[in-house]
């Protein structure tokens, strides 16, 4: 499998906290990669310096071969690099999702049309894939109604609309009732093998991400603690003492 993502020893800083302390990771095309770590570990903090949220403080991030480091948001989602939130972004003020500002009129808008936003005239396409994450019933529903659980799996319908190469996803699982995951993961498997999308996900819910992830890399204090096969990861002390370290 080529190298699709490759990470270079990134920095960033926040006032006087090292969020990313020199991370490297690579994603390989077609893969599904696990990203896990104590809370506050840096994880969500790599997400936005891989997407260009913020310029980082050193080292560099590689998409498909070209440097991206010193672009933003927009050119990189144009590229085909997308991530979703770890708080769905549908409600609120200046409700925003990586490549697709959406107002909160916008949120007042439906389903259907809220992913057609940057895609006019795709409305098959849209209700295609509403169906493939179980939202085609609700496609005339006002987006602000749903469920957190429904928005997720919108924004997630939102961020495949784009047809993405690779997409980040940031604990897509938090805030989905229990019986609901499995379906979840069903789809995020689906769209690996049958959309073709690799994947990179952040995951606290351990069961989950051994399942799906077919290589794993574990962040601790800003810096990579282990990184490999699940079950190696799983198995690491170094692992098991940051997380039991973390209760
Ligand atoms: N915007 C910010 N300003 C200042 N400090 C921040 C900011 N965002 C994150 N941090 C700090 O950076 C560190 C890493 O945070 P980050 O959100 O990347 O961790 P995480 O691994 O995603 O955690 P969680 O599992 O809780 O989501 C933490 O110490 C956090 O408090
Ligand atoms: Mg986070």
């Amino acid at each position: 499998m080529s190298l699709l993502l490759d990470v270079r020893q990134v920095r960033k800083r926040y006032g006087g906290v090292l969020a990313n302390d020199g991370v490297s990771l690579q994603v390989r095309e077609g893969e599904i990669a696990g990203l896990i770590g104590p809370n506050g570990s840096g994880k969500s903090t790599l997400f936005g310096a891989i997407c260009g949220v913020f310029p980082i403080d050193g080292g560099d991030v590689v998409f498909e071969g070209t440097s991206i480091s010193h672009m933003r948001v927009g050119p990189i989602a144009r590229r085909g690099l997308v991530r979703t939130y770890q708080q769905t972004r549908i409600y609120g003020e200046m409700s925003c999702m990586e490549n697709m500002r959406i107002s909160s009129r916008a949120a007042q808008g439906n389903v259907l049309s809220l992913l057609q936003l940057k895609a006019r005239g795709h409305e098959r396409h849209a209700e295609d894939l509403l169906a493939f994450v179980g939202l085609f019933e609700k496609r005339f529903e006002m987006a602000g109604r749903l469920s957190f659980g429904q928005q997720k799996l919108l924004e997630f319908a939102m961020a495949l609309m784009s047809e993405p190469k690779l997409l980040l996803l940031d604990e897509p699982t938090a805030g989905i009732n229990p019986t609901l995951i499995n379906g979840l993961v069903d789809r995020l498997q689906r769209a690996n093998k049958e959309l073709g999308v690799t994947l990179l996900v952040i995951e606290h819910n351990m069961r989950v991400i051994m399942n799906l992830a077919q290589h794993i890399t574990c962040l601790a204090h800003g810096c990579v603690l282990a990184s490999g096969a699940p079950e190696e990861v799983r198995n690491d002390p170094r692992v098991l003492d940051a997380y039991l370290g973390a209760q």
